[in-house]
């Protein structure tokens, strides 16, 4: 296969298996991964460790000033990419339904979504890149030579949210993941800046009923054919 590298960027809702079909293919492909989601849960957990995100409400002044100075890093820890904030490992203590919310919340402001992006755009800039989130094939990365759009019924991905969480110990009902996961779908849907959306040209990836193993070949074979199209 040729060996020209190009940038992936693969968007959906929340608990739709991106990171793992990002994971696998960036393995598979040797390119980098990037979750951009744990970047804006990294600034979530900053804001509600400085007491910058309350309940119900959010200090935007303070947050803009500090939002600049927050190093957010992915480094490997054994067979894991973490994420190190101000260069302490995070990645436990993001991944909880509070640090979501909160993630959710902050990223619906607009100089906190300049931020990331620019930071995103940077990462990507000399591509072989795999990157997932929300808005990547639409804002961060409109020239993406591959863009996948993963979606999946809610229940399947609140039972698949509520699986993870309990697994890692976490107390919740699933009725309560389930909700979370509806608002953050209309939080993430109708947000002024960079709402979620398909891309027009973004290949949609379905996976309710699908196997990893089977969307890892389907999203393998868009690749190849990706990087032949950029050679031509
Ligand atoms: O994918 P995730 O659940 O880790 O993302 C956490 C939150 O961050 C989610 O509510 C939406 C937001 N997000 C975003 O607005 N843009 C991105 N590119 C990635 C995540």
């Amino acid at each position: 296969m040729p060996n020209k590298k190009i940038v992936v960027a693969i968007d959906g809702f929340s608990s739709c298996g991106k990171s793992t079909i990002a994971k696998r293919l960036a393995k598979e492909v040797g390119y980098i991964y990037v979750d951009t989601g744990a970047m804006y849960r990294a600034v979530g957990y900053f804001g509600i460790q400085n007491g910058i995100i309350t309940d119900n409400a959010i200090d935007g002044e303070r947050l803009r000033r500090e939002i600049g100075n927050l190093r957010i890093a992915f480094r490997n820890v054994g067979d894991e990419q973490h994420t190190f904030l101000n260069g302490v490992d995070v990645e436990h203590r993001i991944r909880t339904l509070e640090v979501g919310n909160a993630a959710s919340r902050v990223s619906t402001i607009d100089f906190v979504r300049q931020e990331m992006v620019r930071r995103q755009q940077e990462m990507g800039a000399a591509k072989g890149i795999v990157m997932d989130g929300r808005d990547i094939g639409t804002v961060v990365f409109p020239d993406a030579e591959l863009k996948i759009f993963v979606d999946a019924d809610a229940e399947v991905r609140a039972r698949r949210r509520y699986n993870e969480l309990t697994a890692r110990g976490e107390k919740v009902d699933y009725r309560s993941v389930l909700d979370n996961v509806v608002e953050r779908d209309y939080r993430d849907t109708h947000r002024k800046e960079s709402p979620l959306l398909r891309a027009q040209d973004a290949k949609l990836l379905d996976n309710s009923s699908f196997d990893i193993e089977l969307q890892q070949k389907v999203v393998m074979a868009w690749f190849e054919d990706a990087v032949r199209r950029s050679v031509s």
